[in-house]
């Protein structure tokens, strides 16, 4: 019943959304993104939000959901609407993909690498031979792709890739190298993988690839034991002779760093937003626990250390929505977003850690055991500050970026 009404309802966005639009108050949300949130909230709270510790402890990739997900239409939320997609803006995404992560943190990293990281750039850099292969079958959550741009001798200095890309004879490209931590590893049926045509050049010798999978030699290492988001799979890729066609080069040559920082520019909105929804969770948690739990004769929540605890995770968790919305606006807007995606990514991601690391505190022993969800939003939270960029380098970034603006670059 639940989804035959919010998929039709869902049917109806795309094309009442105008691209770009200023949000008049980003307290008050356009009415096409208000019914998103909802019907994002009533799916998660009914589908995900039930299974997530299950999905958590059995490391269980939520098949079924994401097909789900894939039918409302938020597997590919700004994939234009003749290509499958939602047709939606980035403030949509950012919505959306904070209710789905407050159901549940790994079901929201995976739509996120799907959309953000596998659709963006094949969207804004593909050709349309490379989109009808890669792209249409892939809006509609059968199929998920993945990114793979860190090795496991370079993350933050991405620009170091050392898998090497070489002409075969027949034209094809022959790949060679590892590459680590890849969210969506398993389940995905293609990649965005970096490699160096001329490792003296640095980051301009890096292309960008389009690996279908399964393909010859192409292996998956092991299956990560992670702290947290385990049902998301994460593992290494092993190019070994790995033979691609020619035409799967994506973009132009020695264009594939720029296609990664630009690709997660967007992608850091979309971990902003999963933060968010993960420190949604933990708030949820510990208030409601604190208005039933009773200690020296009353309720928690009427003791002011509590109060202080809850002030403070809430008003942290608005100022990173804030900053959330501003960069997803930005994006829409076609202006620049590099340092607005940055300081939401760094400010969401602490939030949540500082907001879970708080409601543990709130429930007390209760925030340690597993059969309240406070310990999974705690471990879950701390990847946000490490992936696609970690809070290191998200303040390189705003760094770089406010000495720009006083003309010191
Ligand atoms: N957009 C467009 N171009 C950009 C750019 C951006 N945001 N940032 C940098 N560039 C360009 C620069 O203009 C420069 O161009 P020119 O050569 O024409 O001058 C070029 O790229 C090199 O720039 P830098 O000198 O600034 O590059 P750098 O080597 O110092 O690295 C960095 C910059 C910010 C540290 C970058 O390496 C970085 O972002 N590192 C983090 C990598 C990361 O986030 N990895 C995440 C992995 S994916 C993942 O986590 C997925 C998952 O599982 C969920």
């Amino acid at each position: 019943m639940f989804r035959n009404i919010t998929v039709n309802a869902v049917r109806r966005w795309p094309t009442a959304l105008p691209r770009g639009r200023a949000v008049a108050s980003l307290a008050s949300l356009p009415e096409t993104h208000q019914m998103l949130q909802k019907t994002c909230r009533d799916f998660a709270e009914a589908e995900l939000k039930p299974l997530a510790a299950k999905f958590d402890r059995e490391h269980l990739y939520p098949e079924e959901q994401v097909r789900t997900m894939g039918e409302l239409g938020l597997m590919a939320m700004a994939v234009p609407a003749e290509q499958g997609g939602a047709g939606l803006d980035y403030l949509a995404y950012a919505v959306a993909l904070e209710e789905i992560s407050r159901g549940c943190a790994s079901t929201g990293v995976i739509m996120s690498v799907n959309n953000s990281l596998y659709l963006g750039p094949l969207q804004a850099f593909g050709t349309p031979r490379q989109q009808e292969r890669f792209l249409r079958p892939f809006v509609a959550g059968r199929r998920v792709g993945c990114f793979a741009l860190s090795e496991p001798e370079n993350g933050s200095d991405a620009g170091a890739a050392s898998t090497t890309a070489k002409h075969g004879s027949d034209g094809s490209w022959l790949l060679n190298g590892t590459k680590s931590w890849i969210t969506n590893g398993f389940e995905s049926e293609a990649a965005i993988v970096f490699a160096t045509t001329d490792k003296s050049k640095k980051h301009k010798g890096i292309s960008a690839f389009i690996v279908p999978k399964p393909a010859t030699g192409l292996s998956l290492g092991k299956k990560e034991d992670k702290l947290g988001i385990r049902a998301s799979s994460t593992c290494n890729l092993i190019l070994e002779d790995c033979s691609i066609p020619g035409d799967h080069l994506l973009g132009q040559p020695g264009l594939g760093f720029k296609i990664a920082m630009k690709t997660l520019d967007a992608g850091r909105i979309g971990i902003a937003a999963q933060a968010l929804g993960i420190g949604r969770a933990a708030l949820d948690c510990a208030v409601e626990y604190a208005g039933k739990r009773v200690a020296f004769g009353k309720p928690i929540i009427k003791l002011q250390a509590i109060q202080g605890k809850i002030a403070e995770m809430a008003t942290r968790l608005d100022a990173a929505r804030l900053l959330t919305w501003r960069a997803a606006v930005l994006k829409d807007g076609g202006q620049s977003f590099t340092k607005e995606a940055a300081m939401a990514k760094l400010m969401a991601s602490e939030a949540a850690t500082f907001i879970a690391h708080q409601a543990i505190q709130v429930l007390g022993g209760m925030g340690y055991v597993s059969d309240m969800p406070a310990e999974r939003h705690y471990r879950d939270a701390r990847i946000t500050e490490i992936y696609e960029g970690t809070s290191e380098i998200q303040r390189l970034v705003i760094a770089a970026n406010v000495a720009k603006e006083y003309g010191l670059d």
